[in-house]
């Protein structure tokens, strides 16, 4: 049971929106900079009451469902995010007491890319033969860390949460192989300069907005076109396909400029390329995961498919994985499935046991009958 297949996955989404609209009336900038430079036309902003944990904890449900698993066949919870609802607990062990869960859970961080990170991670686990099922989530509240008087930051960014579901299974189904990347030398293009051990907060640093998104645009523009197609190319040639044999590419929404520019290096058309930018703008570790889960709903990803995932971020770091779709099976049986998986394999096996006891008693009764 080397590969971890994806059977469920599930997003949230705050429920305010804020349009260009709205960001015309806060900053000076307008719909059409907006939508012309990034792609942007709206993104979902966490109100009162709506933490990560709160957003991780509705889009695991839903992949849970999904799946056909319930909280206690988790094995393990990973959760991708920079930024969790407190430094301390980690926001893992909240989401694992909300889901219900009895298992081991931890954070991920690794910037835009952490959900590519953490698959690849909960890979791992399953490939050892450690553990059967993962929940892996990317999930973000980065509203409260934008400098809303910053047009150069303020209009990229939104928060919302995917989650999926890995099973140990021994097909060639999930993660094939992929690609990490850190470059720390570029640290300081997108960065939250206070609030850690090295700028502890303090009045000035409040005073100074050093607890908001610092980041230089074009840098990191320049580092994401450098960085994503070639590892994307990269993960590509390690699962041992080519670009041809890919049908969608799920590249980290930050702008539609950078996607674009990507699918032509990769030369890939649009059609291959999944895009919701216009809808959430950047929900750093959350996006590769709600992409997944809308792509799967329209259609674009389909039973068996084969997908790139490909990220960049803070860091800074980049990622991709090829990732292989099984067969999707329906979640039927509601109430079968509110028992533990070890439970209902036990009975599938006494039932099968009983089956077969019955047919040994009744196979020469039956060839009696049918001799007359
Ligand atoms: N509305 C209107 N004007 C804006 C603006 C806004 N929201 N934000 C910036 N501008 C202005 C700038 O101040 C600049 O004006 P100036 O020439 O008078 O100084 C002008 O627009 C051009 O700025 P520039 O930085 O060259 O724009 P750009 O085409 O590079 O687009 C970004 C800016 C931020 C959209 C782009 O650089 C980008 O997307 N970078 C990557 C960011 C990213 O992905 N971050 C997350 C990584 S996970």
């Amino acid at each position: 049971m080397k590969y971890g297949r994806i059977v469920g996955w599930g997003k949230c989404a705050p429920h305010k929106v804020l349009t260009n609209f709205d960001l015309e009336k806060m900053v000076d900038t307008s719909d059409e900079w907006i939508v012309t430079r990034t792609g942007i036309r709206e993104r979902h902003i966490a109100g009162e009451g709506e933490t990560t944990a709160s957003l991780s904890v509705t889009a695991a449900r839903q992949a849970l469902e999904r799946a056909g698993l319930q909280p206690a066949d988790l094995d393990l919870i990973l959760v991708a995010t920079s930024s969790p609802d407190y430094l301390l607990p980690p926001v893992s062990s909240i989401i694992q007491d909300r889901l219900g869960a009895k298992c081991g859970a931890f954070m991920v961080t690794a910037g835009c890319t952490g959900f590519v990170y953490a698959l690849a991670t909960a890979q791992q686990f399953i490939a050892s033969g450690a553990y059967r099922h993962v929940l892996v989530v990317g999930a973000e509240v980065i509203s409260p860390a934008v400098d809303w008087t910053d047009r150069n930051t303020c209009v990229l960014f939104g928060d919302g949460a995917g989650a999926v579901v890995l099973k140990a299974s021994e097909e060639p189904t999930g993660v094939l192989s992929f690609v990490l990347g850190s470059d720390g030398s570029g640290a300081k293009h997108l960065w939250m300069p206070a609030g850690g051990v090295a700028r502890p907060p303090t009045h000035e640093t409040v005073d100074r907005r050093e607890h908001t998104i610092q980041m230089n645009g074009r840098e990191v523009f320049k580092f994401a076109t450098r960085v994503l197609a070639s590892a994307a190319v990269e993960a590509v040639e390690k699962a041992g396909l080519t670009m041809d044999e890919i049908d969608l590419l799920i590249p980290h929404q930050a702008n539609a400029r950078i996607i674009e520019l990507a699918a032509r290096q990769l030369g890939l058309p649009m059609e291959k390329v999944f895009v919701n930018i216009d809808r959430y703008g950047n929900t750093s570790a959350a996006s590769i995961p709600i992409a997944l889960v809308e792509a799967i709903e329209q259609g674009y990803v389909k039973e068996n498919s084969t997908v790139v995932m490909v990220g960049f971020g803070a860091g800074l770091t980049w990622a991709a994985a090829v990732v292989k779709m099984g067969v999707f099976t329906q979640p039927r049986y509601a109430l079968w499935r509110t028992i533990p998986s070890r439970a209902r394999t036990r009975a599938r096996v006494a039932v099968g046991a009983l089956q077969m006891r019955a047919g040994a008693l009744l196979l020469p009764l039956y060839a009696r009958v049918t001799k007359r």
